[in-house]
């Protein structure tokens, strides 16, 4: 009995968006994990932002890179965010409490991402400007509401 009450609550939790207990073994496995993967996105953003602000060279092939390592990293967080899992983070409890913002905000940047990749593909410095200015207020705007500082 007890084993099916168990694998009941795990079904429920496997139902619930962003409540992807059960791909890591400990929720501290998961905030380092979602904190990882954040991190290199903005190490990417940092280097495409350099060219946008003249900062260094551009370089089709390693915007190109950049953009293509950001737009893969805009999909894997989302699953790191198991209920509840705001101690020793950064994440604010509203993330769960608003659940559809907080998934339509992570929808955004992976759009905006895949518009960065395909303007760095065409190799247009200014469709990769703009580009890369709408990847950054996606990022803002999640931050500035779910992201302690
Ligand atoms: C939908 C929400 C959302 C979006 C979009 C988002 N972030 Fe974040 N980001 C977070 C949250 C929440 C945290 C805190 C995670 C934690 O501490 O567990 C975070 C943390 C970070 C961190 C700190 C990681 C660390 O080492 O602790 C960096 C850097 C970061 N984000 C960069 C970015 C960049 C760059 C973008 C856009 C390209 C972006 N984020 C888009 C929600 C978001």
């Amino acid at each position: 009995m007890k084993r099916i009450l168990a694998s009941i609550a795990l079904t429920t939790l496997a139902a619930v968006p962003f409540a992807a207990q059960a791909q890591f073994a400990k929720v501290e496995d998961a905030v380092k994990y979602r904190q990882s993967v954040f991190s290199v996105m903005g190490t990417h953003m940092g280097r495409v932002g350099a060219v946008v602000k003249g900062e260094r060279p551009y370089d089709k092939a390693a915007v190109e890179a950049d953009a293509a390592i950001i737009e893969t990293m805009s999909k894997l967080p989302w699953n790191a965010f198991p209920q509840g899992s705001e101690q020793n983070s950064k994440a604010k409890p509203e993330i769960w409490k608003e659940q559809d913002k907080f998934k339509a905000g992570a929808e955004k940047l992976q759009a905006e991402s895949a518009k960065l990749s395909a303007a760095a593909k065409s190799g247009d410095l200014n469709a990769i400007k703009a580009a890369f200015g709408a990847v950054g207020q996606s990022c803002k705007a999640c931050h500035d509401n779910y992201r302690n500082k």
